[in-house]
């Protein structure tokens, strides 16, 4: 076996997402497995070099994982020849310009979403990236999680028959950090940084329609702040001025209608954080981050209305489970792998920074939709 070394200067690190899924689950978890093996006698070895702002969180994080390279000087790590692959994980507000530098020192780019806070900067760096020539990817780690996969294994068999609507739930509730520590970080409520449900989850929605479904055409949006005041990570209280609750409609291209409520100020009553029922003229299923169940049309029970008996059946118990059929590894690493091996070997790469600058259209278009009341087409992203 011959080791080809990809250096990764990763960004933002020190955060719930760079630290635990990219860094942790991906970047390491690949070293323990003894690096990517191409399958041509060549494996990976991914080589981080952690960034960041806080000197004194950088060098613990690398203490903590027996890595040797880190720096607080964005600048002089994309100076760097030997550095490949620039990853971005900060907070959202101060990801465009980072990047924009990454491209302009010739590194090829991957990086979370959403890539920017508005199209016109998410389809500038989709352009420069090209421009420049480096190769590029954004995280749509949703796609990867078994109960997804499994919901597109059934799309792509013809289960449904012609899909009629897809219902999403997603939410939880995040505390407002005053008598209990909030479980998200505080910019997320302060649109000033970045922060909002639906710049956060409409990507994630426009990546998932779309693989699934469908490109989405039009959207109409409810957006709205319930919670207004919040306690920060130093038990400072502060004006929620971010949205923390969407209600979206979006229309797709195949004429399906896809209904997503998005809340950060629900409680859960579902098994999954996030669930999504299709119904199909053929069938219907619920998938979550894990599981997926199925309803056969032949096996669809006929309920009639009637307020004054009682429920007679245990509808949930009609559904059957999807089988995993397949190993599901940690969805971040597998779309990583998938990314070092565009890098390497030149592989196509679906969700570039075009694909990320769709779904930082669909959250401006559901915020405008909301603030003036009105439904939006979403045109169709080109460079
Ligand atoms: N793919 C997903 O499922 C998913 C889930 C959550 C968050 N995210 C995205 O990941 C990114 C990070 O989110 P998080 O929840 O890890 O946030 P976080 O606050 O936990 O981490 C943010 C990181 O950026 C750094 N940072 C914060 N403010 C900064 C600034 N002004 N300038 C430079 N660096 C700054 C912090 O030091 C930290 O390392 C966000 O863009 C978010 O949208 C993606």
């Amino acid at each position: 076996m011959t080791r080809r070394t990809v250096r990764i200067a990763m960004n933002g690190v020190t955060g719930r997402m760079g630290h635990r899924q990219h860094l942790v689950r991906s970047i390491l978890a690949i070293r323990e497995q003894g690096g990517l093996d191409l399958g041509d006698g060549r494996v990976v070895w991914p080589e981080p070099v952690l960034v960041g702002r806080r000197e004194h969180a950088l060098r613990e994080l690398a203490r903590r994982h027996g890595l040797t390279e880190w720096s607080t000087d964005l600048d002089a790590v994309l100076a760097d020849g030997t550095v490949d692959v620039y990853f971005d994980a900060q907070a959202t507000s101060a990801r465009a310009d980072a990047i924009r530098k990454a491209i302009a020192a010739g590194k090829h780019v991957y990086t979370e979403k959403p890539t920017a806070t508005d199209t016109a900067a998410a389809l500038d760096l989709a352009r420069l990236a090209r421009a420049a020539g480096v190769r590029h990817g954004v995280v749509q780690d949703k796609l990867f999680l078994p109960g997804l996969r499994k919901l597109k294994r059934l799309v792509d068999g013809g289960f449904f028959g012609e899909i009629l609507s897809v219902r999403g739930e997603f939410g939880y509730w995040v505390f407002e950090g005053d008598w209990q520590e909030a479980q998200r970080p505080s910019w997320n409520y302060r649109a000033e940084d970045g922060g909002g449900i639906v710049v956060d989850m409409f990507p994630h929605w426009e990546y998932v329609l779309h693989e699934l479904f469908g490109r989405v055409c039009g959207v109409t949006a409810h957006v709205t702040t319930h919670v207004p005041r919040r306690w920060d990570e130093d038990g400072k209280p502060y004006a929620a001025t971010a949205d923390d609750a969407a209600y979206g409609i979006f229309q797709l291209e195949s004429g399906a209608v896809a209904q997503i409520n998005s809340s950060w100020a629900v409680r859960v009553h579902r098994d999954e954080l996030v669930e999504f029922q299709v119904d199909g003229t053929h069938g219907s299923a619920v998938a979550g981050l894990r599981g997926c169940r199925v309803q056969h049309r032949s096996a669809t029970p006929k309920p009639v209305w009637n307020p004054d008996a009682p429920v007679t059946e245990a509808f949930r118990d009609q559904w059957q489970e999807v089988p995993d059929n397949a190993g599901f590894d940690n969805g971040f690493k597998a779309q990583w792998e998938l990314f070092l091996r565009h890098v390497v070997l030149d592989e196509p790469f679906p969700w570039d920074l075009l694909a990320g600058a769709r779904g930082v259209q669909l959250a401006e278009l559901g915020l405008k939709s909301s603030a003036e009341g009105r439904r939006y087409d979403v045109p169709e992203l080109t460079l």
